[in-house]
C-alpha cells in the first residue's frame, strides 16, 4: 500500500480529451486505492505516450498519493516516459553483467552517434535514448533494447551501425 485510501469520488480530467477516461477506469475499478499507482501510470503511458505534469498530478490527486510519491515512482521504473518519445527506442542496459561486458563502451558509442545524452530524445525526435538496469537477457550481455527487440551481444560498431540505419 501507498497511503491511505482515496475517496470515491473522481476529479475532473485536466481536458476534454476522452484519453483521461482511459485513466479514469483503471483508477474506478481498483476502487482509486493508492496501490493503483503504477497500473494507473502505465494506462496514461500507454494513452498519452509519455508521462506529463499534468498526467502526474491528475494521478497523484485521484488516488490521494503525494505527488513527490508519483514522481519517484515515474522516475524509478524505466518503463515510465517523463518526456514524448521519440520515433525509435534504444535502451542500453547498464546491469552489472551488460557492465562488466563492456556497456560503457556501448553507451558511449550511442551517445557519439546521435549526439545525444541518456534519457533525451534527437533534435529531429528520431531516437530516444534510454537506460535499464537488467533487461533479463545477462546470458547475452552487452545487451539493448532497439525498438523492442532485445539484441545481445554487442560492440559499439553493431549499435553504431543499426542507429545510422534509424538516421537514413
Ligand atoms: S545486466 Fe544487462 S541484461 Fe541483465
Amino acid at each position: 500500500m501507498l497511503g491511505k485510501e482515496a475517496s470515491k469520488a473522481p476529479l475532473a480530467p485536466p481536458s476534454p480529451d476522452k484519453r483521461w477516461r482511459l485513466i479514469d477506469a483503471t483508477m474506478r475499478k481498483h476502487g482509486y486505492k493508492p496501490s493503483t499507482l503504477i497500473e494507473t501510470l502505465h494506462t496514461a503511458q500507454q494513452s498519452f505516450g509519455y508521462l506529463d505534469e499534468y498526467a502526474l498530478r491528475y494521478v497523484a490527486k485521484s488516488l490521494t498519493v503525494p505527488l513527490s510519491k508519483v514522481y519517484g515512482v515515474a522516475t524509478f521504473y524505466n518503463l515510465f516516459r517523463l518526456k514524448p518519445q521519440g520515433e525509435h527506442t534504444c535502451v542500453v542496459c547498464l546491469g552489472t553483467a551488460c557492465y562488466i561486458k563492456g556497456a560503457a563502451k556501448i553507451l558511449s558509442a550511442v551517445e557519439q552517434t546521435t549526439h545525444v545524452q541518456m534519457g533525451q530524445t534527437t533534435a529531429d525526435n528520431k531516437i530516444s535514448l534510454l537506460t535499464a538496469r537488467c533487461l533479463g537477457a545477462c546470458g547475452i550481455a552487452p545487451a539493448a533494447v532497439l525498438d523492442e527487440q532485445v539484441i545481445g551481444n554487442l560492440t559499439p560498431q553493431m549499435i553504431q551501425d543499426k542507429l545510422k540505419q534509424w538516421t537514413e
